[in-house]
C-alpha cells in the first residue's frame, strides 16, 4: 500500500509534507472567498476541502481518479450542495476552459514525472480563468543548488520506502516549471518536512485525533514497522527535505 493512504487507513488526516500550519500559510495568500470557483487536485481525505468549504465558495470541485480516500472526502461534502467530487486525472480533469478562479494542490505533484508535473500544471492553467490562482504545496529539495544527480538519489532512497515514485524538486525548479507553465509566483515558502515526527503529528491531526493514530499504529505491528521505516528515511534525509508552497496567477492576458 501507498505510504499515505496507509497513513490514511490508521487515522492521519493531513498528508502533506509541510503539516497544516504551511496549508494555512498558504491558504492565507490564495485567498479563497465566497463565490469562488474552486478546484481541488488530489483531496485525499478532504482535509483542505473543509477549510476551503468554510469559505462557503460558489463552488468546489475535488478531481481525484483513486478510490482510497472517497468515503472520507464525501462525508466532508455531502455538507456542502455547491461541493463535488469528479473521478478523473488532474492531467485532464474534463473542465471547461476557465472555469475556475482557485486551483489547489497539495502532495499531489511530487508523485508524477516531471512531464506529467507539468501536464498537470498547463491542466490548472487551462481551467482557471485569466487572473485565477494555483495554489501548490509539495515536497521539496534543498540546497538551492543542489545537482540533479543528487536529487535523483534522494527520489530514488523515498520512493522504495513510501512506495510512490516520489520526485521533489528544488524551490528554482518548481518555480521554473510554473513560470514554464505561464504562471506568475506571487508568494512562495518552505516548511521543515516533519510528517512523521510526533510534534508535527499532534499539530496536524490535534491531541484526539494524534493519540487514535498512534494508538492504531502500536496495535499494528506491520503498519507501525513501515511507518518507522519511512521516519527513518525521512530523518536520514532530513538536512535535504523541505516542504515548499506556492501561489502563482494566471496573468489576466495571456
Ligand atoms: C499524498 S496524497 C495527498 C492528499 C491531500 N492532498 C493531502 O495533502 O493531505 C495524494 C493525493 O493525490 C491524488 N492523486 C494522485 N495522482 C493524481 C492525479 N494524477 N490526479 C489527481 N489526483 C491524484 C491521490 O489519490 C491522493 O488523494
Amino acid at each position: 500500500m501507498q505510504g499515505h493512504w496507509l497513513l490514511a487507513k490508521l487515522g492521519k488526516r493531513v498528508l502533506r509534507p509541510g503539516g497544516i500550519e504551511l496549508t494555512k500559510r498558504l491558504i492565507e495568500h490564495a485567498k479563497p472567498a465566497a463565490g469562488d470557483r474552486i478546484v481541488e487536485f488530489g483531496p485525499g481525505v478532504g482535509r483542505t476541502a473543509s477549510i476551503l468549504l468554510e469559505q462557503q465558495p460558489a463552488e468546489y470541485v475535488a478531481i481525484d481518479p483513486n478510490p482510497e480516500g472517497t468515503s472520507a472526502l464525501m462525508k466532508i461534502l455531502e455538507n456542502y450542495p455547491q461541493a463535488r467530487l469528479e473521478c478523473a486525472d488532474a492531467k485532464e480533469t474534463g473542465l471547461d476552459d476557465a472555469s475556475a478562479d482557485l486551483v489547489v494542490g497539495e502532495a499531489m505533484l511530487s508523485m508524477q514525472s516531471d512531464e506529467d508535473k507539468l501536464t498537470i500544471m498547463k491542466e490548472a492553467f487551462r481551467v482557471l480563468a485569466p487572473g485565477g490562482r494555483y495554489a501548490i504545496h509539495e515536497l521539496g529539495i534543498r540546497p538551492d543548488d543542489a545537482s540533479p544527480e543528487f536529487v535523483k538519489g534522494i527520489a530514488k532512497a523515498l520512493s522504495r520506502s513510501i512506495k510512490v515514485g516520489a520526485r521533489p524538486l528544488t524551490v528554482p525548479l518548481w518555480s521554473e516549471l510554473l513560470e514554464e507553465t505561464g504562471f506568475e509566483i506571487e508568494y512562495s515558502d518552505t516548511n521543515p518536512m516533519h510528517l512523521l515526527e510526533p510534534k508535527r503529528i499532534i499539530s496536524d491531526e490535534g491531541p484526539k485525533g494524534a493519540a487514535k493514530f498512534f494508538f492504531n499504529v502500536a496495535r499494528n505491528p506491520a503498519a507501525r514497522k513501515r511507518i518507522m521505516e519511512m521516519r527513518k528515511q525521512f530523518r536520514t534525509h532530513d538536512d535535504n527535505l523541505q516542504a515548499v508552497a506556492f501561489v502563482a496567477r494566471k496573468p489576466l492576458a495571456s
